[in-house]
């Protein structure tokens, strides 16, 4: 398949997730396109990243003139036909399988034939939401980690009919954000998600078996091994239910009982403790 010359990027989904990835293009240079489902959701997205351009220029790490251009490639929209100009649309939507198999087919619908679709799902199949449309070549995994902004590594996901052209282009995108990319094929939880998810869990598991509080567990990990944050804050920061969702559908497909999520962060999970972003989770924020 041709690829065409990446320059727009369309980003549908402007959470944690969405909005740093939006943010990475913009600092970037591509014109981008950012789509959440009501304007106020838009509007709290673009604060976020005008906030953390804001914090770049206080550091000196970026010019006043680069933050205000930067932010002038940024256009928010409800509306997906917005996204027809767009060389490649990066997905960052809620982790439900259904939810993305109708949002692919509506883009393919709307975007030019030649036009890149990439998901950044962290632990469905990058093959099965590709069999929503008609032309799965197109389709490809961005996996970018939380915070997207700050984590280097991007997992670029070769699914089972992705095209060498589409993989190679969203890799080179990858470097362009100032990524390190990595290749990989759409297995269970790609790399990163496939070993630290069970190695969570365990985390999780060991607090009631040694009996120590999250925030031990935490100088465990960060003064033992040598962690850049603790378990505990980490899954906070990932978010509890984002973390559970992720057990769940990792351990359904591979059937490892490390894997499953612990019954003390499901129930976290029901109780809407959930982390960083509910101001409750190990922690209170
Ligand atoms: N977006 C954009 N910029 C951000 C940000 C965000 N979400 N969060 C922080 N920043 C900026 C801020 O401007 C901040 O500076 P100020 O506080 O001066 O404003 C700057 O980055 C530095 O932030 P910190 O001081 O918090 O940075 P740090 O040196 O403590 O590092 C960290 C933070 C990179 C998150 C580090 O603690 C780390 O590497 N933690 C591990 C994170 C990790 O493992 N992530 C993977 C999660 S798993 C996953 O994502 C997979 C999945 O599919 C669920």
């Amino acid at each position: 398949m041709t690829v065409p010359e990446i320059r727009r990027i369309g980003v549908v989904g402007l959470g944690a997730m969405g909005a740093g990835i939006a943010q990475l293009a913009i600092e970037a240079g591509y014109e981008t396109v950012g789509r959440e489902v009501a304007d106020e959701l838009g509007d709290k997205a673009l604060e976020r990243v005008a906030h953390f351009l804001e914090r770049k220029v206080d550091k000196e790490q970026m010019t006043g003139e680069a933050r205000e251009a930067a932010l002038a490639r940024f256009s928010l929209t409800t509306d997906l036909t917005d996204f027809a100009e767009c060389d490649l649309v990066i997905e960052a939507i809620v982790e439900d399988l259904d939810a993305k198999l109708a949002l692919f087919a509506e883009l393919e619908s709307i975007v030019r034939p030649d036009a890149i679709l990439a998901t950044n799902t962290s632990a469905l199949s990058v093959t099965e939401i590709a069999s929503a449309v008609a032309t799965p070549e197109r389709v490809v995994g961005m996996h970018f980690f939380n915070p997207a902004p700050l984590m280097p590594l991007v997992e670029i996901v070769r699914a089972e009919l992705s095209s060498d052209e589409a993989l190679e282009a969203a890799y080179a995108v990858g470097e362009r954000l100032g990524k390190r990319p990595i290749r990989c094929h759409d297995t269970p939880g790609f790399v990163v998600n496939r070993i630290l998810i069970p190695l969570l869990n365990d985390c999780i598991r060991v607090l009631d078996e040694a009996r120590i509080s999250p925030g031990d567990l935490d100088t465990a990990m960060t003064a033992g091994a040598g962690w850049p944050m603790g378990p505990c804050a980490l899954v906070d920061l990932v978010g509890i239910d984002v973390h559970v969702h992720a057990s769940e559908a990792l351990y359904k497909k591979l059937r490892e009982p490390r894997i499953a999520p612990p019954p003390r962060i499901v129930a976290m999970k029901n109780a809407g403790l959930l982390g960083r972003k509910s101001g409750r989770g190990f922690y209170i924020y």
